[in-house]
C-alpha cells in the first residue's frame, strides 16, 4: 500500500514537470525548477552518470559469472544472484541521479522533456538520446526480475537479454557524451568494463555451444 502510494505521488509529480516543461517551451511559463550557478550539479551528474556506468557494468558482470558459474568456487552462486539484483537498483537509482542532477544545472538548461524524450535536448542531441534509451532498457529489465515467475522462464530470459544491449548503449552513451572520455581514467574505465563484458560473453557463448553438442549426440 506505502509503496503504491509513493509510486502514485512521483508519477504525480513527473506529470506535473512534464505539463509545466510544456507551458514553458511554449512560453506559457517560467519553469518550476530554479537552477544553479556553478558547477556542482553538473559535477553531480557526471560523478553519479561514471557511478551509474560501473554499478551498470558490474551488474551485467555478476550476471554472467551467474550464468557462467566462472566464478562459483570463490562467490556462492545465490549470493552472485544476490549482487546481480542489488546492483541492477543501484546503476538505476544513480541513473536517476545522474539525470535529475541537470535538471537543475545552468550550462545544459535540461527540462523534464529533454530528459525523457530520446534525443530532443538539444545538448549532444545523438550521445544523449542513447542514454536515455539505455535507462529506458535498464529499466524494463530491472521490472522483469520482479515480473520473472509471471512472465516464465523462457520469456524472461528472451527479455534479459536486452542487458547485453543496455550495457553497450551505457558504454557509447558515456563515451559519445561525456566530457572526458579521453582522459586516461575514463578510457580505463571503459576498456576494462567493454573487455570483462567480452571475455565472459566469449565463456557464455563457448559453454552454450558445448552444451547444446552435447545434447545432440
Ligand atoms: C535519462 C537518461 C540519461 C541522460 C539524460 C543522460 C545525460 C548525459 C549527459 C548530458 C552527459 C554529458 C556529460 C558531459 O558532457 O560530460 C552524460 C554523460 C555520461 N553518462 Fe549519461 N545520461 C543518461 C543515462 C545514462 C545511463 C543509463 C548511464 C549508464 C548507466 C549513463 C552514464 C554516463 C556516463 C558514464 C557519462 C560520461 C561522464 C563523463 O565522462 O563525465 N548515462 N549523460
Amino acid at each position: 500500500m506505502a509503496r503504491r502510494l509513493l509510486l502514485g505521488g512521483l508519477l504525480g509529480v513527473l506529470l506535473l514537470l512534464v505539463l509545466d516543461a510544456l507551458a514553458a517551451r511554449l512560453g506559457l511559463a517560467s519553469g518550476l525548477i530554479p537552477t544553479l550557478p556553478g558547477t556542482a550539479l553538473w559535477t553531480t551528474s557526471r560523478a553519479a552518470g561514471v557511478t551509474a556506468f560501473v554499478a551498470l557494468s558490474l551488474d551485467v558482470v555478476f550476471g554472467l559469472l551467474v550464468s557462467t558459474g566462472a566464478a562459483d568456487r570463490l562467490v556462492p552462486r545465490a549470493r552472485s544472484v544476490e549482487l546481480h539484483r542489488w546492483l541492477s537498483s543501484v546503476a538505476l537509482t544513480l541513473t536517476g541521479v545522474h539525470a535529475a542532477a541537470l535538471l537543475g544545472d545552468r550550462f545544459v538548461r535540461f527540462d523534464v522533456l529533454d530528459v525523457l524524450v530520446p534525443f530532443l535536448s538539444s545538448y549532444r542531441a545523438l550521445a544523449v538520446g542513447l542514454g536515455v534509451l539505455t535507462a529506458y532498457g535498464a529499466l524494463v529489465v530491472h521490472v522483469s526480475f520482479q515480473l520473472r515467475k509471471r512472465l516464465g522462464t523462457r520469456a524472461w530470459r528472451r527479455l534479459h537479454y536486452l542487458s547485453f544491449a543496455v550495457f553497450l548503449g551505457a558504454l557509447l552513451h558515456g563515451v559519445l557524451a561525456g566530457s572526458d572520455s579521453a582522459s586516461l581514467g575514463m578510457r580505463l574505465t571503459y576498456a576494462s568494463a567493454g573487455g570483462a563484458v567480452l571475455l565472459l560473453t566469449a565463456l557464455r557463448l563457448v559453454r552454450a555451444l558445448r552444451a547444446r553438442r552435447r545434447a545432440t549426440a
